[in-house]
């Protein structure tokens, strides 16, 4: 099954911060991608913009030297390499002065899409979106594209949300949490919406509870100042984590809209319960080379590298089933699964001997993507009817073909979807502020109380607590596995 590739308009994309890491490790890499794969046009243009005062030549030596690394096997073709770079330009310039824009506008094309990528820290939006009007830069067609972390707090992400919508309509926001990009994050939606199979059964009445996990191997290595002050509940849960359970947990939209899927997930963040203090585990990794406390350079620090979390909502489907979600870095592997929980039969026709079995249905959505059913079967054999449980497994990779191995990454997605114009796959703004909503008397309560992270050894699945967090309701996580 080859992939379809439904090409762009010509557009103009400027990004804002191109000699930092995200311009240079996803954005240009993605663009490039999907250039050699024939999605958009010859006359596009790409308009690198920072502070440093490169010209053309010396950006594209950055630019093709990142692209070896991070786009390797589209880099074999010097040709293609050549041509991509004849299409991306630069632009030095200033943020928070006039210097550079008269050069940018000079550059710009008419009559096309132009999309502002803030590939740049929160500070920097507010002044951009002001110069970007200060010199007639916005057309009708002009797009911005924001990055995460979209605010610290519910406070900070209104103030951006009201600095952006002083100069651009909703319309023209995209905010990119790049996990709603990822292929197997999208299929979620297909696997829930696309088959009769699954949904009857999807509600309190028959899942016992749903596990969602976000294991990291690696740490935070370099970016440690950000990291300390964010932590795990607001670098992954109040985004990524929260994204996952909102197309775990809502209802089918009317279609396959921005506004119809976005108002379903903001639905889903409202109904959810303020979390109960014993019902959160917080941890930070030691052992095993230098500990957070050493990596962040501050041996007091109590910024969790690591939160699991029991989660209610309260509405008519998941009323009584509990959501249990877990994030964390330097764990024994890099694995995110949901795993949701049906419950026992009601009753077993076989007696007490056979033992009680309840089916599991996995999604994995990195690594080994793919769909995992576990039924209970008779085991084989003499002896009277035993149960055992089997995996009904599919990976994707091998479902799908060998072109399919290696899924697009999840910027070449959005990228493309903000030149198409189509924002299903970004934030809103009142779904950020909800999630924020929700997260911020967690960290006000852990602040109050001075909350210290429980220790856990790097290469673990965790604190110890986090076990008896499900421990306490009789049931366990499921394995971290590669
Ligand atoms: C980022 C977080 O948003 O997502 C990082 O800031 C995290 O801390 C990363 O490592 C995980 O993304 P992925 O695509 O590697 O699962």
């Amino acid at each position: 099954m080859v992939s379809r590739v439904i090409p762009v308009d010509p557009f103009d994309l400027i990004i804002f911060g191109s000699t930092g890491d995200l311009a240079l490790r996803k954005i240009l890499p993605a663009l490039f991608r999907r250039f050699c794969a024939g999605q958009w046009p010859k006359d596009v243009q790409i308009i690198g913009a920072a502070r440093a005062a490169y010209d053309r030549g010396a950006f594209h030596e950055i630019v093709a030297e990142s692209l070896r690394k991070h786009a390797p096997y589209q880099c074999n073709d010097a040709k293609m390499l050549a041509s991509f770079l004849q299409r991306v330009d630069y632009v030095p310039l200033d943020a928070q002065s006039d210097e550079g824009w008269a050069q940018l506008a000079a550059k710009l094309t008419t009559d096309r899409v132009r999309a502002f990528y803030f590939s740049v820290g929160p500070r920097l939006f507010g002044p951009l979106a002001e110069r970007i009007h200060a010199h007639s830069l916005a057309t009708e067609q002009t797009r911005i594209v924001v990055e995460k972390p979209f605010g610290h707090d519910l406070e900070s992400a209104r103030s951006l949300n009201a600095t952006l919508a002083a100069h651009f309509n909703e319309g023209q926001i995209y905010r990119i949490d790049h996990y709603l990009g990822k292929e197997t994050v999208q299929n979620l939606m297909a696997v829930r919406f696309g088959n009769m199979l699954f949904e009857p059964l999807w509600n309190s009445q028959y899942v016992d509870h749903i596990q969602i996990t976000v294991a990291e191997s690696v740490g935070i290595d370099g970016r440690e100042e950000y990291y300390d002050r964010a932590g795990a509940m607001r670098d992954m849960m109040q985004n990524h984590l929260m994204q996952l359970l909102c197309l775990i947990a809502m209802e089918p939209p009317a279609k396959f809209d921005p506004d119809a899927v976005r108002d379903e997930k903001l639905k889903v963040i409202r109904a959810l319960d303020p979390v109960e203090p014993h019902h959160i585990v917080r941890g930070q990794f030691e052992g095993d080379g230098p500990g957070y406390r050493e990596v962040v350079g501050n041996p007091r620090s109590k910024t969790e590298s690591y939160v699991a979390l029991k989660a209610h909502l309260s509405n008519w489907r998941w009323a009584g089933t509990p959501f249990y979600l877990r994030t964390g870095k330097r764990l024994v592997a890099r694995s995110s699964v949901i795993n949701v929980m049906f419950k026992d039969a009601p009753h077993s026709i076989f007696g007490a001997d056979a033992g009680r079995h309840a089916n599991v249905l996995s999604i994995r959505l990195q690594p080994n993507e793919g769909i995992t059913l576990k039924v209970t079967i008779k085991e084989p054999g003499q002896g009277g009817m035993r149960l055992v449980d089997v995996p009904l497994d599919m990976s994707f990779a091998e479902a799908l073909g060998p072109e399919n191995q290696d899924p697009p990454d999840a910027y070449e997605r959005l990228v493309m979807d903000v030149i198409r114009g189509n924002q299903t796959l970004f934030m809103r703004g009142d779904e950020v502020e909800a999630a924020w909503a929700w997260t911020d008397p967690i960290i006000a309560g852990w602040q109050a109380r001075g909350d210290v992270p429980k220790p856990y050894d790097s290469g673990s699945t965790g604190p110890g607590d986090a076990e008896l967090l499900m421990k306490r309701d009789g049931r366990r996580w499921q394995g971290i596995n590669p």
